[in-house]
């Protein structure tokens, strides 16, 4: 049975990573960007031990985006051995600890040896209910949503699309929104990844390269933002809400008959 001691009170449920700065990190240190890529593989290893010890409910990495194949060809053959050898080594631990693995995004450019770990791993950890762990590989959010909009469409011609539908046509539907998106290596963006589900996100952004990022950092983070107060856009109970909607139109009205003024 997996020890709660460490558990975090309100901890976020879903947390997203964008694993940045590994090539800036090889470069730094006269290495290749392959090599910062090795070592954040590493990396990968002990945040999904962490994730899971503090009572993470479900982590998304972003390990590979549609844009990535633009990338030399060796950096993206290394992605690929990185991830199959995640896959090897990690196996047991990840069906010991009751994990449910997934990878999203379009795989077809995979090894077949990798697509079959990939799929082997799926099927074996489905029922488990620890830590939902998911790579995005050959993943892009733009993709997803075009994606679930079209097979909507195709069910249901003619029909408006609701959020529920576009959000139960992703690729990973049961993990919903996203509570924190972290990216390391000291850039602000978001870059395609989660954009639907990041939307009432909270967002952290940590100048550490991924190849730095340790445990303690991430428990910190996590930590912090459990302490946040999150609104998801209300300010306020639902009958202030009326009285507020009662006194803009009332605004409103006032600044049309000052219109001439
Ligand atoms: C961005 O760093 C990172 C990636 C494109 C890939 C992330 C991959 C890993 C952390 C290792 C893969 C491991 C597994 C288990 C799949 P960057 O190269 O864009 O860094 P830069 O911004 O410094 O150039």
């Amino acid at each position: 049975m997996q020890d709660t001691s460490k558990h975090i009170p309100n901890i976020p449920e879903h947390v997203a990573i964008i694993m940045d700065g590994n090539g800036r990190w090889a470069n730094a240190r006269a290495h290749s960007r392959v090599w910062g890529h090795v070592r954040g593989s590493r990396v990968v290893s002990k945040i999904v031990e962490e994730a899971d010890d503090l009572g993470v409910k479900a982590l998304t990495l972003y390990a590979f985006s549609s844009e990535n194949w633009c990338r030399p060809k060796d950096e993206i053959s290394t992605l690929f051995v990185l991830l199959k050898k995640f896959l090897k080594v990690e196996r047991n631990r990840i069906i010991e600890n009751d994990i449910m693995f997934r990878v999203v995004g379009d795989t077809s450019g995979l090894p077949k040896e990798t697509l079959n770990l990939i799929h082997d791993l799926e099927s074996t950890t489905r029922s488990n209910n620890g830590l939902k762990l998911t790579f995005a590989f050959g993943y892009g959010s733009r993709n997803e949503i075009l994606d679930s909009v079209n097979k909507f469409i195709q069910a249901h011609p003619g029909e408006a699309i609701t959020e529920e539908d576009l959000s139960s046509g992703f690729y990973a539907p049961d993990l919903g929104d996203v509570d924190l998106l972290i990216r390391t290596g000291g850039d602000q963006r978001i870059s395609n990844f989660l954009l639907w589900q990041s939307a009432y996100a909270e967002l952290f952004f940590t100048a550490t390269k991924w190849p730095d990022f340790k445990p303690k950092e991430f428990k910190s983070i996590l930590e912090s933002v459990s302490k946040r107060e999150r609104r998801f856009g209300a300010v306020c109970a639902k009958g202030d809400l009326d009285h507020s909607k009662q006194e803009a139109q009332i605004n409103r009205e006032s600044l049309a008959g000052n219109a001439h003024v």
